[in-house]
């Protein structure tokens, strides 16, 4: 499977698209002509403009009266008031959050090209940004706002202006936090096929880790980000932005995204400052908001250029039209086991599931066909396309199967969220087994509140990939799987808390 980092996506997919696609179907609208350009922050000097830029952006929405409902306080109000989390509308939820937050910060300071950096957690140590500290207005600390709230949407917010982590700590330093955010964790979800898991994935384990490993310190009450409030913290923004750019690299490599009904009435507020009613069906095309991703380049551009496409009459065309319609799952997913777990899963103590498992052997061979998205590099794009590669553009391509854990009607009882590390046959797991061992698998974390509202409806589900581990540990023949979960407060050495699972599936896809 190909798993490499691929930060060219956009083009080579778009070059899929030109290539394998017979009769684009060209949408009606076209997209803005300037758009807002995403950069990855932690690839962007010390003293790039924008970080003074954002930290301005922020004074001034601190500086509004707080009856404007572009004031920095009102805005983090819509996310405890109104935020959907554990089900399809989370992406496109947070996607207008981010997209009318983007336009007010570029409304106060009177730049229209304003656009959000964001935080890549897998490059480095996924470090935040010096300037989070450098610079006093994109820390918490000297705002200091007040973090008390209660909405029926996220009942008892209890918070106070600090990070867990520190200036030059990577999220991936935890030996036991740090799983759900390397390139490899990432990868494996970019390579979800099917929009229910790559979403549920992407929530559930780097999303929702972030806003613990940051959230929570090994004592006393939890920082902003932990919270319903998390947009107070700055930082927040950045991390969102990086879940929305992973979504923009997995819709880009040609997947095709759910089908989204909701209206979001009044939910969100424009840079005039006025409440505005969205479409949760309308953040499918970014461009068409307003803004891409800097890794994303100008394919038409590039492609213009090579010669491969000559006569594109309006290049303001949203690129999607040329995209392939979705990748290819040749096979359904196969179940191979259940479990119902009994008993609770109690933080710091190992909970180990003996799950019978059919044919493990047969499904790591089995095969699932995909898209073949492994496309040129820009560099060779504009040089010229190589036509040994430009042959192989949309070609259905097989690709080994892999094993899941579904996790289901997943229900925590305490007020600590923890992080949980999902290991297998592991015959010395202790809370202070590192994700770097062989037999971890995956992992997830909590957050949000089972809300009043009952936005959490039918519990919360986790996914989490068995493959990598089952091989690594040599499991293949096994006729059972001991899946084993080691979940993790942010004190190592004073674990509280528990969570209860109904069942648990295994499956191949
Ligand atoms: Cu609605 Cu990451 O939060």
């Amino acid at each position: 499977m190909n798993t490499g980092p691929s930060r060219r996506r956009f083009c080579q997919a778009a070059a899929v698209g030109l290539a394998a696609a017979s009769m684009p179907t060209l949408r009606a609208q076209p997209a803005p002509a300037m758009l807002r350009v995403r950069k990855s922050a932690l690839e962007l000097p010390a003293g790039d403009p924008i970080f003074a830029k954002y930290a301005d952006a922020v004074k001034k929405m601190h500086a509004l009266p707080a009856t404007d409902k572009r004031n920095w306080r009102r805005q983090a109000e819509i996310h405890a008031d109104r935020c959907v989390h554990n089900g399809i509308d989370f992406l496109p939820w947070h996607r207008h959050y981010l997209n009318q937050f983007e336009k007010i910060c570029g409304q106060v300071i009177g730049d229209p090209t304003f656009a959000l950096p964001y935080w890549d957690w897998s490059l480095g140590r996924g470090k935040i940004p010096d300037a989070f500290f450098d610079r006093k207005e994109l820390t918490v600390e000297h705002w200091n706002d007040p973090g008390v709230y209660d909405t029926p949407n996220w009942p008892d917010i209890d918070t106070r202006a600090i990070r867990a982590i520190g200036k030059g700590v990577g999220v991936q330093d935890h030996p036991q936090h740090g799983g759900s955010f390397t390139a490899s964790a990432i990868n494996s979800i970019l390579n979800e096929t099917t929009f229910s898991r790559f979403n549920r994935r992407l929530e559930g384990t780097p999303h929702n880790a972030g806003h613990v490993v940051v959230g929570f310190p090994p004592t006393g009450k939890p920082g902003h980000i932990g919270s319903g409030l998390s947009p107070l913290d700055p930082l927040f923004w950045l991390h969102h932005c990086n879940v929305d750019r992973l979504w923009a690299q997995w819709q880009m490599a040609g997947n095709t995204t759910a089908s989204f009904m909701q209206l979001y009435q009044g939910h969100f507020v424009n840079e005039a400052g006025q409440s505005v009613d969205v479409k949760a069906a309308d953040a499918l095309d970014f461009r068409a908001l307003g803004y891409t991703y800097q890794q994303f380049g100008d394919p038409i551009e590039l492609l213009r250029r090579a010669g491969t496409i000559r006569n594109i009459a309006d290049s303001g065309r949203w690129i999607d039209s040329f995209l392939p319609a979705n990748r290819i799952e040749a096979a359904a997913p196969a179940a191979l086991g259940t479990f119902k777990p009994t008993e609770a899963v109690e933080v710091g103590i190992a909970a180990a599931f003996e799950i019978p498992v059919r044919n493990l052997r047969e499904q790591l061979s089995a095969t699932r066909t995909i898209l073949d998205t492994s496309l040129p590099p820009v560099s060779a794009i504009k040089n010229g396309l190589d036509e040994k590669m430009l042959a192989q553009f949309g070609r259905p391509k097989e690709t080994s199967r892999r094993i899941f854990a579904h996790l289901k009607g997943v229900a925590l009882e305490s007020a600590t969220p923890p992080t949980v590390n999902v290991f297998l046959n592991c015959p010395y797991l202790s809370p202070r087994t590192p994700y770097t061992d062989v037999h971890f698998a995956d992992s997830f974390a909590f957050f949000s509140h089972e809300s009043r509202a009952g936005h959490d409806h039918g519990g919360r589900e986790f996914f989490v990939d068995l493959t990598k581990a089952i091989q690594d540990v040599d499991l293949k023949a096994a006729e059972k799987l001991k899946l084993q979960l080691m979940a993790a407060g942010p004190d190592i050495d004073k674990p509280v808390g528990k969570f209860s699972i109904q069942s648990i599936e295994i499956f191949s896809a």
